[in-house]
């Protein structure tokens, strides 16, 4: 019997509400349209960054010099050493025994790279250092003919990216190269070397049938026909 009354209140209360509160919904969403048109919108554009482009600024650095603000990819933790890079695109001048390589960063912080290039079961060679902005770097000396593991290391201030891959890929013999720090490098024999190889064979072909021509003349002049004699000699006694 209590609770009618009370409904009655409210809704005497509400519907007084009402006809106050309708003429000043407009006005308030006109106030705070007002109030947010200067504002900025939301940043949901990515930033001009990419991870595979040579000379890339950081991203961090694109957010705070760009004029509007744009997303970064998600980093890894900077307690923990860079993931590895991903090894790209090599491409091989094989007569002047130089290679150029290309890799893309890792979805870490980085403070700097450098290449690792082995021959076979020798020590790998470690290349300069190169900042967090290069994706791309020269290899020379190459052997022509020879065959070569290469790794890219990226590093920051508490440690470097494995390589393991390698040591893996070169255990089972398989290995992908679109995928991980490390490919393997087949450079080919010159063609200049082929030539001459070429050359080589020919001359050493020309020599063994000249010298089976002199030695089979020599042998049927000077060897032969006194064997021949002997034999006769021989029989006559
Ligand atoms: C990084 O190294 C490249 C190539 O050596 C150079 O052009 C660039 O200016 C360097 N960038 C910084 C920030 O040191």
């Amino acid at each position: 019997m209590l609770g009618s009354p009370c409904r009655l209140w409210l809704l005497a209360v509400t519907f007084s509400l009402v006809p106050r509160a309708q003429p000043l919904a407009p006005q308030d969403f006109e106030e705070e349209e007002e109030n947010e048109t200067p504002r900025p919108p939301l940043p949901v554009v990515p930033c001009d960054y990419d991870r595979c482009r040579h000379l890339q600024v950081p991203c961090q650095e694109l957010q705070q010099a760009g004029p509007t603000a744009c997303l970064c990819p998600g980093l890894s933790s900077p307690a923990q050493p860079p993931d590895p890079p991903r090894l790209g695109e090599v491409h091989m001048v094989a007569e002047e025994g130089r290679a150029v390589v290309h890799w893309c960063a890792p979805s870490s912080p980085v403070n700097q790279y450098w290449l690792l290039l082995w021959e076979g079961s020798g020590a790998p060679r470690k290349g300069p250092a190169l900042n967090s902005t290069v994706r791309r770097a020269e290899l020379k000396g190459l052997k022509p003919g020879s065959a070569y593991v290469l790794c890219v290391v990226a590093a920051n201030d508490v440690g470097e990216s494995s390589v393991t891959q390698a040591g893996r890929e070169r255990r089972e013999g398989v290995g992908d190269p679109n995928f991980g720090p490390c490919s393997r490098l087949a450079v080919p024999p010159r063609p200049l070397t082929l030539v001459h190889a070429a050359m080589g064979v020919g001359t050493a072909l020309a020599l063994l049938s000249c010298s089976a021509l002199v030695w089979h003349f020599c042998l049927r002049q000077h060897c032969g026909c006194p064997r021949r004699g002997a034999t006769r000699a021989t029989a006559g006694l």
